[in-house]
């Protein structure tokens, strides 16, 4: 018998000693999945860092943006990215209040990079990763002219969007040096 078999074997008859009946089926599927596919695993793998690796191709402007982020945003950030709530406001914010510091692209985030690896794989919210690489680089441009980084005619690709000097990139210390 081999090990697993000898495994399920003890395993129903426990199950019949302490509980009076066999629990077959569950001994018999032990549920450990199925292997993932590499096609499966491209789908995870879209991950873009600070320093631009991992950016796809394609390209795109504000102006062709703007459809995209009235038809796909705007729904929950508002056609100025104005939002209905911190967690939904794009554009504005100030992180020098003496209050709660109001987090945004504009006050908030040190890189455009990281920005459309953000809207490439978690938003819409109701439907991640439904957007073509060409409509996130759009829509990306979008939100930075919303926050008035960029004017609605600047080119984002994967070279240009590692170029752009977001308001808040001093505003954090890295301490990944740290021991
Ligand atoms: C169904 C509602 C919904 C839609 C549609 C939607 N978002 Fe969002 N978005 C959210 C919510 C909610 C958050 C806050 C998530 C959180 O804090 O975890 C968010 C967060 C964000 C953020 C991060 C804001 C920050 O400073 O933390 C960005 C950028 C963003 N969305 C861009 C977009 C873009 C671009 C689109 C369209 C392609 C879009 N969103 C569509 C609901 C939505």
């Amino acid at each position: 018998m081999s090990l697993p078999n000898k495994l399920i074997a003890i395993l129903v008859t426990l199950a019949v000693s302490q509980t009076g009946f066999v629990l077959v089926s569950q001994a018999q599927s032990v549920g450990l999945g199925t292997p993932i596919s590499e096609s499966q695993l491209t789908d995870f793998d879209q991950i873009a860092g600070p320093d631009g690796s991992g950016l796809p191709a394609g390209s795109g402007t504000a102006l062709q943006g703007q459809a995209v982020f009235e038809t796909q945003c705007a729904v929950c950030h508002a056609l100025g990215g104005e939002g209905s709530s911190a967690a939904t406001v794009l554009v504005g914010g100030d992180m020098h209040s003496e209050g709660t510091p109001l987090r945004t692209v504009g006050s908030y985030w040190p890189y455009a990079s990281t920005l459309f690896d953000y809207i490439r794989r978690a938003m819409p919210a109701t439907a991640p990763k439904s957007l073509s690489d060409v409509e996130v680089y759009q829509v990306t441009a979008y939100v930075l002219y919303l926050n008035g980084i960029i004017d609605q005619y600047k080119l984002l690709n994967s070279d240009s969007l590692t170029e752009i000097d977001m308001p808040n990139k001093d505003g954090f210390i890295d301490f990944s040096q740290t021991q």
